[in-house]
């Protein structure tokens, strides 16, 4: 396969992955939208019992007569209160958390009403919160454990009409960097994954919107590989995208505001409104 990722920084203990993905226990949200269906598919192979959820139950049961053995499936909402302390109670041991579910939360911050901001943040940001706070014991316990958290390039410089979807997903890394610090000593792996536009499945995809030729993509499953590295190699942070994006980023880092003004020249704001039109029912 094409090198998709770029590893930002070197294996974060220096030393052997701290699990090993066959016979591990891995818990994926939101394996019933696009991307998380590519990471289950990828971490089944590597020969993990796999733990799906989302809210769909029917799609959860097709994913699992597709996959076979070494699955479970429990539906549960994030943005409920006691969701993803429900959610973690029924997951049992977990060695791995993927948290990849999200909302899109794309969009000027006025046209959302109160209750869509809490969604977003309960959904992209509280969830994987709660969700590693609930089940880092039982990592301690056992010495081992991995925490998987899907971010987006949108974690890393913000566009226009993502500046909700943007705190949710900076505020992952932000969250990722100090609990590393605090585990990894403790035989705790942390990985921030940072796909850029992902094609052929997933809310980008379902968006239907075009982007300019010059600005590449990768596919969900480009994405699930970097998650499996991401555990195996105990990786900090891996980015998703082409190398364009990339430079993209890192230049947004360095120079926000004189990138905003090239990114508008290009258009951003045109891909970002249709974006922010298409994800409307999903707020
Ligand atoms: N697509 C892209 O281009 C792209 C780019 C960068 C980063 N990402 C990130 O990749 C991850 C996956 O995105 P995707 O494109 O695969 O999105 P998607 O196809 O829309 O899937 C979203 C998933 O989140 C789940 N979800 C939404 N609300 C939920 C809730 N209240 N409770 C429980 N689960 C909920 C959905 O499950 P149910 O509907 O069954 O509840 C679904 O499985 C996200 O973290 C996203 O930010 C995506």
């Amino acid at each position: 396969m094409r090198e998709a990722w770029v590893e930002n920084t070197p294996p974060a203990s220096g030393s052997l992955p701290r699990v090993r993905l066959p016979g591990a226990r891995v818990l994926v949200t939101g394996a019933t939208g696009g991307i998380g269906d590519a990471i289950a598919r990828a971490v089944h192979a590597r020969g993990a019992t796999v733990v799906l959820t989302g809210r769909r139950e029917e799609v959860l049961a097709q994913l699992r007569d597709s996959l076979g053995e070494r699955v479970e499936v429990v539906a549960a909402d994030l943005s409920e209160r006691d969701g993803p302390a429900r959610l973690a109670e029924a997951a049992g041991a977990v060695d791995v958390l993927v948290a990849n579910a999200a909302l899109p939360a794309s969009g000027r911050v006025e046209d959302f009403d109160p209750a869509e901001i809490d969604r977003s943040i309960d959904v992209n940001l509280r969830a994987p919160i709660q969700l590693t706070r609930a089940l880092l014991p039982g990592m301690l316990e056992r010495g081992r454990g991995h925490v998987v958290l899907v971010s987006s390039l949108s974690g890393k410089v913000a566009s226009p009409r993502s500046g909700l979807y943007s705190a949710t997903k900076f505020g992952l890394r932000g969250f990722a960097a100090g609990l590393r610090e605090d585990v990894e000593p403790l035989g705790i792996g942390v990985t921030v994954v940072f796909p850029g536009f992902v094609s052929d499945a997933g809310f980008f995809a379902d968006s239907g919107v075009k982007l300019p030729r010059w600005v590449g993509t990768r596919t969900p499953e480009q994405v699930a590989a970097a998650v499996v590295r991401g555990v195996e190699r105990d990786r900090a942070e891996i980015d998703v995208a082409p190398l364009g994006l990339r430079v993209g980023t890192r230049i947004s880092e360095i120079a926000p505001v004189t990138a905003a003004r090239v990114q508008r020249r290009l258009g951003s704001e045109r891909i970002a409104d249709g974006l922010a039109d298409a994800q409307r029912d999903q707020r």
